[in-house]
């Protein structure tokens, strides 16, 4: 069987590896030296498009439109660019066995890729109901959406399942993105999740209560507090019901389930140290293991601010621990060093006509301010954390550029307050004043 060999090789070809690539240009990197493999058929592309725009009834987004790196205002890689750049990218090639030792990496089909210096770029997979066992999940018309092949059996199912009947299971980033996206295409939509409000890892209950009444406005059924436990089928293995653990059954001709990422570091257990979950870093996202680093969904790094190890699973992150490595193996070859990561907790997500940031951390004492009512025209309000007497985090519904680019700046800054009540009445006056 054939082996390559590459001075640099990126394992995963998502959103860190094509800002890696667009890095490893920048600094000059010579024809022949990196390569990109990816288990998917196609160049890095912006993946949060998937659960949004690509999924339009009217004019979705579809490659090379959203190629990496446009997300971020930049210039879009098509697979030409690689080309011109001399970078190699090895599609549709799954990496099944890595030895860090040995500096080597075996394909599905069993090429073999020899490394001097590794980026692990393999970012997060689905937690698939199948893994707990649930009844009937394997069923037809189950969706999960993580990668564009997800996103295009699901868009074939929304065509075939016209005007009926869905149910989405779970209440985080996937089930709120894609409950709008199947209602804005005409289904029937139900959701259902375990907690007793929305998003609970990052809405306060008067966060949610906005979205839970603007989807229900929208036509969304929303059962909260208990999950789904089984599924019926008819003759061709179809899903038709979803049955709920507290009794109900929810007809359904499409499901959609997110329930929850886990970050894939299964090939390289044992072999380089783990914390949360993840695969341990410094600031410059190297690994325990020497001329191994870490990027992305899979890394455990010194968030700074905080003065702790984390894992971040979202798509600014991703983009700037790529740059940062890349940036750190480059200047280290020349015997130089760059400076620490220093990362300011940066998440978004939009639905229907609603867009939140935010930004910081999302511990300590909340504060709701502004016009949360779901049947506002226009509604605008945000929330900030206060721990210490201080605010570390702040989140926006409606912002526009410059009043997001201020509450980040008090995320940052984390200015002290006086009290909760006169941080209530400035709501985000506080903010544009920092
Ligand atoms: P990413 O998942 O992008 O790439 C990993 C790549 O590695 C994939 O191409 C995969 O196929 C490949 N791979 C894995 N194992 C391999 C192997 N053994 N061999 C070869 N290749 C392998 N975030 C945000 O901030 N705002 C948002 O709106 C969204 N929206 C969003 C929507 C959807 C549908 C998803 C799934 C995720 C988001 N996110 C997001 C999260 C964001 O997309 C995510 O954090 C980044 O894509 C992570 O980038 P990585 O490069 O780490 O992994
Ligand atoms: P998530 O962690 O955001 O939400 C998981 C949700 O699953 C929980 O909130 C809970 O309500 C629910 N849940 C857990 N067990 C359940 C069960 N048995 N039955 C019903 N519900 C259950 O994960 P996700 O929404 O699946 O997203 C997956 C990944 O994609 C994450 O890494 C996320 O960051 C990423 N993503 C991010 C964005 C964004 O940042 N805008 C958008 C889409 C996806």
């Amino acid at each position: 069987m054939a082996e390559k060999s590459f001075k640099y090789v990126i394992v995963g070809g998502g959103v860190s590896a094509g800002y890696a690539a667009r890095e490893f240009a920048k600094e000059g990197v010579k024809p022949g030296e990196l390569a990109i493999i990816s288990k998917e058929a196609v160049a890095p592309y912006e993946r949060p498009a998937l659960s949004k725009a690509y999924l339009f009834p009217e004019s979705p987004a579809r490659l090379p439109g959203f190629h990496v790196c446009v997300g971020s205002g930049g210039e879009r890689l098509l697979p030409e660019w690689y080309k011109e750049n001399g970078i190699e990218l090895i599609l549709s090639t799954e990496i099944v066995k890595a030895d860090l030792a040995g500096k080597t990496l075996v394909s599905a089909a069993g090429e073999t890729f020899k490394y001097e210096i590794l980026i692990i770029a393999t970012g997060s997979t689905v937690i698939k109901l199948t893994d707990f066992g649930v009844q009937g999940a394997d069923a037809k018309n189950i969706f999960y959406l993580r990668e564009i092949d997800d996103a295009d059996k699901l868009v074939e199912a929304i065509k075939a399942k016209k005007n009926g009947t869905a149910v989405i299971v779970g209440g985080g980033y996937i089930g709120l993105e894609l409950g709008a996206a199947l209602r804005i295409n005409n289904l029937d939509v139900s959701m259902v999740y375990p907690e007793p409000w929305c998003m609970p890892r990052l809405f306060t209950s008067g966060i949610a209560a906005f979205y839970e009444g603007y989807y229900a406005n929208k036509g969304i059924k929303i059962i909260k507090g208990t999950v789904a436990t089984g599924f019926s089928t008819n003759a061709n293995g179809e899903v038709t019901e979803v049955k709920l653990k507290d009794g109900r059954v929810l007809e359904a001709d499409i499901v959609v389930v997110g329930v929850g990422g886990r970050p894939l570091t299964t090939l390289f257990k044992g072999q380089v140290e783990e914390e949360k979950g993840g695969i341990k870093t410094d600031a410059f996202f190297k690994t325990s293991v020497p001329d191994v680093y870490a990027v992305g969904d899979v890394a455990t790094f010194p968030l700074k601010l905080y003065n702790e190890n984390r894992r971040v699973e979202h798509v600014d992150h991703s983009r700037k621990s790529a740059e940062q490595a890349v940036k750190a193996i480059k200047a280290s070859e020349e015997g130089k060093s760059v400076e620490e990561y220093d990362y300011l907790p940066y998440f978004y997500s939009r639905s229907f006509d609603l867009a939140w940031q935010f930004y910081g951390d999302n511990v300590g004492d909340t504060v709701l301010f502004g016009d949360n009512n779901p049947e506002s025209p226009k509604p605008k309000f945000g929330s900030y954390w206060i721990k210490d007497g201080k605010v570390v985090g702040a989140f926006l519904e409606g912002g526009n550029p410059e009043e997001n680019k201020a509450i980040a700046k008090v995320a940052r800054v984390q200015p002290p307050v006086e009290s909760l009540d006169l941080l209530k009445n400035e709501g985000l006056a506080f903010a544009s004043k920092i």
